[in-house]
Parts: C-alpha cells; structure tokens; sequence
C-alpha cells in the first residue's frame, strides 16, 4: 500500500479557498446519479447523453481513449456521462500497480462545467464510482489515495465556462476556459490546467497555460 499524505498536504497547501472547498465536499454516492439515468433531470429544457449514444461516440473515438498518456477534455461535461464512462473503461484496462495507474488514468482527463452544481455531481460520480471499483476488485488503499483522488478531481474537474465567444468565424481569444464565477460576471480570466506526473515515488503537479492555436 502507498500512503500519499505528504504528497497530498503538499497539494492541498496550494489550493486556494474555493478548492479547498470543494475537497471537503466530494462524497460518495449510494450508486451514480447520472441525469441521463433519471436522476434529478428536473430542469426540462437539459439533454444529457444516454449510455448508449456516450458508447457510440467513444467507440468512434477508438482505443487512444484507454491510453492513459493522452489527455481527453470534456468542455461542458454536465454530470459526467462521458467522464464517468471513459474513467469506467480506464480502470477496467488496468492490470497492476492500481494506485499509480488509477490516479494516472484519472490525472489526464480534463472536465469543464458551468453550473457548480452540475460539476459537484460529477466530482462525486467519479468518486463514487471509483470507490465501487476498488470494493468489487478487493483492493487494499490508503486513506490517502482517496484524499489524493479528491485533489486531482478538485484541479481537473474545474467549474469554468468554456470560450464560445465568435467573431468572424473564428474563437475569439486563445484561452479554452475562464474562471467561474468570475466569468458569469463578463470578467474573463484564463485557467491554466494541471498537467500531473505520477509515479511510486513522486507525485507532482504543475500549471500550464492552454492555446487553442
Ligand atoms: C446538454 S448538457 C450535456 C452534458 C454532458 N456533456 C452530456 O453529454 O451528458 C450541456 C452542459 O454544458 C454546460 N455548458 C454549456 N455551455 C457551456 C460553456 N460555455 N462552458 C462550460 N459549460 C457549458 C451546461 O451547463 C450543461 O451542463
């Protein structure tokens, strides 16, 4: 068993409020609430994707979807249809050492949502369903993986609003996300993206500006 503590408070010291915030709310779930299952699709005019359709698509995509080293972002991901579906397949792919290739396959998907309450879901869908895994495969981790678990999808799983702003039929600007609530107020400010690296013996994370071109 790992134990990820030091690595964890290293992290966490560096959140600022609103992620520490988020930390402490991510829970686990009975089982996952996805809207696109019945659950909480309350709002009428929202369309989230059906299991199948989300099946179709990643099966278009191909199997680079399974590989850990490539980065996949879900840009208005809602509660996590396509998340929750593509961490699922991840963690089926994965052989050994389940603490480094779990978090790696978790670290190198990218989720941007709007609606805090939506992006909240989805923290603990993906929360949820890892923890089920973990339970039916018989794994033995840490607490401290879970915590770690927690502060990549607190960096990852990001309440922002994606740039649809056009002008002559081009994006305007060159940043994919800006900051909410800010950008709910028209003030736009670029979020960097945490690009990871995980091993047995370090984990470390930093931000990177993200170009569209
Ligand atoms: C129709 S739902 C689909 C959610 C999910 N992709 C699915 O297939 O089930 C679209 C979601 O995108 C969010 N959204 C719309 N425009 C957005 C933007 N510019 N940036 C971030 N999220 C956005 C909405 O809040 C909503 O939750």
């Amino acid at each position: 068993m790992i134990i990820f503590s030091n690595y964890v408070e290293n992290i966490k010291s560096h959140f600022k409020k609103e992620q520490l915030k988020a930390f402490d709310s991510i829970v686990e779930y009975d089982a996952l609430q996805l809207a696109s299952g019945g659950h909480n699709d309350t709002e009428g005019y929202q369309i989230f994707t059906p299991d199948f359709i989300v099946k179709d698509m990643c099966k278009a995509v191909g199997k680079e979807i399974l590989d850990f080293t490539k980065t996949i972002l879900e840009p208005t991901s809602g509660d996590g249809a396509f998340t929750t579906y593509i961490y699922q397949k991840r963690l089926n792919e994965i052989k050994s050492e389940f603490e480094i290739e779990s978090l790696r396959a978790l670290s190198t998907i990218y989720s941007i949502e709007m609606d805090k309450e939506l992006i909240e879901k989805q923290r603990n869908n993906i929360f949820t369903l890892l923890k089920q895994f973990i339970k039916k495969k018989n794994v033995e981790v840490d607490s401290s993986f879970y915590d770690l678990v927690k502060c990549i999808l607190c960096k990852n799983f990001i309440w922002g609003m994606f740039n649809t702003e056009h002008s002559d039929g081009l994006l305007l600007g060159v940043d994919v996300v800006y900051r909410m609530p800010e950008a709910e107020k028209g003030k736009l400010i670029a979020v960097d993206m945490p690009v990871w690296e995980i091993s047995e013996t370090s984990v470390d994370v930093h931000d990177e500006g993200v170009d569209l071109w």
